[in-house]
């Protein structure tokens, strides 16, 4: 069905099944343990051998020779897969370094060989026995040194309006201060991790995927085989954060291995090889030049980006959200990207957003404080209806896209499609008793504890994806969906029943989701918070042509016919659902179309946070006291899900203020706290308290389900909230991420 105007009334706005609170379907057999990952998968691959795979030892270089012969006599050992056997691996895709090295190597622990063996230790034995010899050569590891050559990105392309430099200069009150966050690691709990089965030509992957479509159009160009000769299926996946965003080197080499072996093969990356050998959050330095009047109205607003990539990868588009949030008449937005040789920076947890707003909502909070300003004031003065200028982003389907988020904007001083920014804000300073607060930092003190509050904006693109869905109405009355959408823990399977209940008039048990699956209609999946709008439109639309079906198979005029409680009314008339399948089942298939509504008004979604710290006077050590979000992101699906998705981004968030670091080695080139002993993440007694409202909302020009992804907004502003409080606790401005007791003392 075509979608290009904004919604009216539909059957999702009665909000019976839809919006509605119900813990997800599937965490049942999440919690029992009974669902089955990707590697779990001893049913479609009974006999399945392992692969173990080999990381290089040096991050930039080449290998000069390699002797494969002791491990290949180790025991249970079937094959072993390098370059010098593989075949061409071609490098198009979303990611850009390459799943098997040889000779040349572009990164630390990029792999060099898979060894297939009968068991899981059998092949990491004879890992061990494979001998390389390597030749290192210079490569760039320190991103503040590659300033210098760092070059625009045809993905982000420079804004200026007005004049920027001469505002700045000649404005009373300003801020010019340069931030710095790390590289990031994704940190899911379940690995990367794949099957692969070759029956004939035909090659079926099991693999911890977040979106589909892609693995198989990535999978298929990097070893040339036909997207129709391909199967991926990805039926639960242990979390993914942008770290599934396609395919890695363990679906690449399970392929290589099956086919070399003639016999399913399993590959899983262990923990200590997954920073390293896949993608993470690029590091960024920031800077923010702010400039208001002394009415606290911005003249100037200046946002400047620099991060590192491998040759062809993208940058962190961490300014592009400055050119959307603020009003201001002169306005600088750069972003540029250098060439590292660390391993592959990639989306991770709103890629842009999440690290731009690091700095953007420091630096408002410094602004306030020079105006002698209330930090919430400030914002609400400097709201803005249309976009201030055009950020000119680039196409959520170019496959080289660092973020999926990012929609076609090039419709310059276009509305937002709504924006409710300031409730936002209002809301969360009324919740939160911001007024409590003391403007003067480092005035609460109780015991050795220093007190203090804080909060941030939240911005996070809102993108909605052409997708489609398959509904089968059963002799039972029960319904079908079938999707290629996945859910990483996000509640997709849950969301998209509820779309399917709410359209046919059926309680959510009596409807099956299956999800996915490359065999099932294509809807996107989970990325760039695009999954939840994109994949339940699919389903409306497939649902719509199925109520026609209904109704034409049970005499009704389907404009007429409502679906309630399992049966089809129309006047008097009223007739069971499972009816119209009395014969046979009844499928109908559809996708949802766009036209050029996300042009013609700027979808974004928006929040508030807010936050309370209490530091160590003595110690510095920081814990956080309680954290509330504030969200305005259209039509609330499920208000449990939905919370969850934010509770988790708040988490994310206070893991990127306080703690996560990626430490690289700048002789060596390689990420040194490469597991979870030493990369360190939030735990349970880190977060004391979280509160979530929704602002009701439905946003009528994203699709028939008006609504919205929210996962993204909820850490997108987090980090800078706790920043902020840290400051008002203690008086000490720290810029450089994440805020750890050393640097504040
Ligand atoms: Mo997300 S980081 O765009 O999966």
């Amino acid at each position: 069905m075509k979608f290009d105007t904004p919604a009216g009334t539909n059957p999702i706005d009665r909000e019976t099944v839809i919006g509605k609170p119900h813990a997800r379907i599937e965490g049942p057999l999440k919690t029992t343990g009974t669902a089955v990952y990707s590697y779990e998968n001893h049913q479609a691959a009974p006999n399945a051998a392992y692969g173990y795979i080999v990381g290089s030892a040096i991050a930039r270089g080449r290998i000069s020779a390699m002797d494969v012969s002791e491990a290949k006599a180790a025991p249970g050992v079937l094959a072993i897969i390098t370059a010098d056997n593989a075949g061409p691996i071609k490098t198009q895709g979303f990611y850009v370094a390459k799943p098997l090295a040889g000779p040349e190597i572009e990164h630390y622990h990029q792999a060099v060989a898979l060894v297939v063996a009968e068991t899981f230790e059998q092949a990491r034995a004879a890992a061990a026995r494979i001998r390389i010899d390597y030749v290192r050569t210079r490569g760039a590891f320190d991103l503040a040194a590659t300033r210098e050559g760092a070059k625009p990105h045809r993905r982000q392309p420079d804004v200026h309006t007005g004049d920027f430099e001469k505002a700045f200069a000649s404005a009373p009150v300003k801020v010019d201060a340069t931030f710095t966050t790390p590289d990031q690691s994704h940190m899911m709990s379940e690995p990367h991790a794949t099957i692969a089965r070759w029956d004939g030509d035909q090659l079926t992957i099991w693999s911890a995927q977040q979106i589909v479509g892609w693995a198989r159009r990535d999978l298929g160009n990097k070893l040339s085989i036909p997207q129709d000769k391909i199967r991926v299926v990805a039926t639960y996946i242990g979390g993914g954060f942008g770290g599934k965003g396609s395919i890695c080197s363990d679906a690449i080499l399970a392929a290589l291995g099956a086919r070399a072996v003639g016999r399913a093969v399993k590959v899983a990356l262990p923990r200590p090889l997954m920073p390293n050998n896949t993608t993470h959050r690029p590091a960024t330095i920031q800077r923010v030049r702010l400039a208001a009047g002394r009415d606290g109205r911005l003249v100037a607003v200046g946002h400047e980006t620099l991060s590192g990539n491998l040759p062809g990868g993208g940058p962190e588009i961490a300014a592009a959200q400055t050119q959307l949030l603020y009003a201001g008449a002169n306005r600088l937005n750069l972003t540029r990207l250098s060439t590292l040789d660390l391993p592959e920076g990639n989306a991770m947890r709103a890629p842009g957003e999440a690290s731009g707003l690091m700095a953007l909502e420091v630096a408002m909070d410094e602004l306030a404080e020079k105006l002698g300003m209330d930090p919430v004031e400030l914002r609400i003065l400097n709201d803005t209806q249309t976009v201030p200028d055009d950020p000119g982003r680039g196409s959520p389907t170019d496959p080289q896209s660092a973020s999926p988020n990012q929609g076609p904007q090039d419709v310059p001083g276009r509305p937002f499609s709504i924006r409710q920014f300031v409730t936002c804000l209002r809301t969360g300073a009324e919740r939160f008793g911001w007024k409590e607060r003391s403007a003067a930092p480092g005035a609460r003190r109780d015991g050795r504890w220093l007190s203090g509050v804080g909060m941030a904006s939240a911005i996070r693109g809102a993108p909605i994806i052409p997708a489609g869905g398959r509904v089968t109405l059963a002799r039972d009355g029960g319904v079908t969906v079938e999707s290629n959408m996945t859910d990483m823990g996000t509640g997709s399977y849950t969301i998209i029943g509820q779309t399917v209940a709410e359209m046919m008039g059926l309680p959510l048990d009596r409807v099956v989701v299956k999800l996915a699956d490359s065999n099932y209609p294509e809807a996107f999946g989970g990325g760039g918070q695009g999954g939840a709008a994109s994949a339940t439109a699919g389903a409306y639309a497939a649902c719509v042509k199925l109520r026609e079906a209904v109704a034409a198979k049970l005499g009704f005029n389907s404009a007429d016919a409502e679906f309630v409680d399992g049966e089809v009314r129309a006047g008097n008339r009223r007739v069971r659902l499972a009816e119209a399948a009395k014969d046979g089942p009844i499928t109908a298939e559809d996708k949802i179309e766009y036209g050029d509504l996300s042009r013609r008004f700027e979808q974004q979604t928006f929040g508030a946070h807010f936050c309370e710290v209490a530091v160590d006077a003595y110690t510095g050590e920081i814990r956080i006291r309680r954290m509330l979000a504030v969200c305005a992101a259209g039509r609330i699906l499920n208000p449990v899900t939905a919370r969850s998705q934010v509770i988790g981004g708040m988490v994310g968030g206070a893991g990127a203020a306080l703690m996560e670091e990626l430490a690289v080695d700048k002789r060596f080139g390689f990420f040194v706290n490469h597991d979870l002993a030493g990369y360190e993440v939030p735990v349970h007694a880190d977060i004391p308290h979280q509160d979530v409202i929704f602002l009701d909302e439905v946003d009528p020009t994203m699709s028939p389900l008006k609504a919205k992804g929210v996962g993204e907004l909820g850490i997108s502003g987090v980090a800078p909230a706790i920043a902020n409080a840290v400051y008002n606790a203690t008086g000490v401005r720290v810029r450089d991420y994440p805020i750890t007791l050393d640097k504040h003392l």
